[in-house]
């Protein structure tokens, strides 16, 4: 019985046709789903917090509002990622949890400190630029609400994107000093922001598994060289120098060949070792601890809704 609703799991699978929340489905892909969606939802939440630091300093009132639409949009992206993981079964409350103990990881990109405005450039531009090239291709996830959500997450971290990078132009047009800024910002979110991608595929241990269940859809390898053969030539069109010495266009494939990443540097900051975990994981406590008043509240006010709805 059971080898039977594998193989209709499978061919399922081979013909594009969606997993849908209540088909059966193997318990590990039930797992992977729930462990990336859950990981996925935690750094939404999470990368709130490099660029909140700066909406109360943004330079002028459209930076500011363009700054805060982009917050709130991370914290909706989030949202309907928790919702696609319920529709697994995984408790939100526990999840989150999860996360603030350390259990559950978050994208490394968010242990990073945002040091100047030229940081909300950089960050749209090159995280979110990273976000988009890993997310495009989970619209065709194989399971549906997952896939769905992306479709909408997708066209606002485009807008997203764009407004880094429309921050990185003005910027690298400006006066020596702020030019001075966008590279600086280039040079320390760089790396970091190629490391977004994961461990090299020889060392992607949930990779082989996830492309055959097609969940992923690509090798953390392909999307982290489309990353790079795309963004390489934008940082040139505005004057910015990448910060790798090895950087070269390679005529023969058409793509351009880099460095190599500080792998240790990713690890130590996976294990909880960057520069801003503790802070992070702190904030993200004091704002559930904070917002409990909140929660309570609204609960009582909708079960007193209820009772007056009995009446
Ligand atoms: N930061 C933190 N952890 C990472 C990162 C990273 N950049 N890359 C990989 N890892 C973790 C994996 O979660 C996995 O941990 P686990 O086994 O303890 O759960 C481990 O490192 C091994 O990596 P892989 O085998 O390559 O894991 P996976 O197949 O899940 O690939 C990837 C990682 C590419 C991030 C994948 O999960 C994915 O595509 N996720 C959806 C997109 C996403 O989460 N984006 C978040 C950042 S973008 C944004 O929020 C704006």
């Amino acid at each position: 019985d059971s080898i039977e609703l594998q193989k209709q799991f499978q061919a399922k699978i081979e013909a594009d046709i969606k997993i849908e929340p209540k088909d059966w489905m193997p318990d590990d892909y039930r797992k992977t789903l729930i462990r990336q969606i859950t990981q996925h939802a935690h750094s939404e939440i999470v990368g709130m917090l490099p660029e909140g630091n700066w909406i109360t300093r943004a330079p002028n009132l459209r930076r500011k509002a363009v700054l805060l639409a982009k917050v709130q949009d991370e914290a909706g992206h989030g949202l309907y990622l928790y919702s696609a993981a319920e529709t697994l079964g995984a408790d939100r409350e526990e999840s989150i949890d999860d996360m603030h103990t350390g259990k559950a990881k978050y994208s490394s990109i968010f242990n990073y400190p945002t040091l100047s405005w030229a940081d909300m450039g950089a960050i749209g531009w090159l995280v979110d630029g990273a976000a988009i090239m890993n997310q495009v291709p989970l619209c065709r996830t194989s399971y549906g609400p997952y896939a769905r959500a992306m479709v909408r997450v997708c066209k606002e971290e485009s807008f997203h994107q764009r407004q880094g990078y429309e921050i990185m132009t003005t910027l690298a047009n400006g006066t020596p000093i702020q030019k001075e800024m966008a590279q600086d910002a280039l040079n320390r979110f760089w790396w970091p922001a190629l490391m977004m991608f994961g461990p090299s595929d020889a060392n992607s241990k949930h990779t082989a598994q996830s492309m055959a269940w097609k969940i992923k859809r690509h090798t953390n390898d392909e999307l982290r060289q489309k990353f790079v053969d795309a963004t390489v030539p934008q940082a040139h069109l505005i004057g910015l120098t990448i910060p790798d010495a090895d950087l070269k266009f390679n005529e023969e494939t058409g793509h351009w060949e880099f460095g190599e990443i500080n792998w240790e540097e990713f690890y130590n900051v996976i294990k909880g070792n960057g520069p801003c975990n503790k802070k992070r994981i702190d904030d993200r406590r004091k704002a559930k601890e904070n917002g409990m008043w909140v929660r309570e509240a609204a609960r009582a006010y909708a079960d007193k809704q209820k009772e007056r709805m009995k009446k």
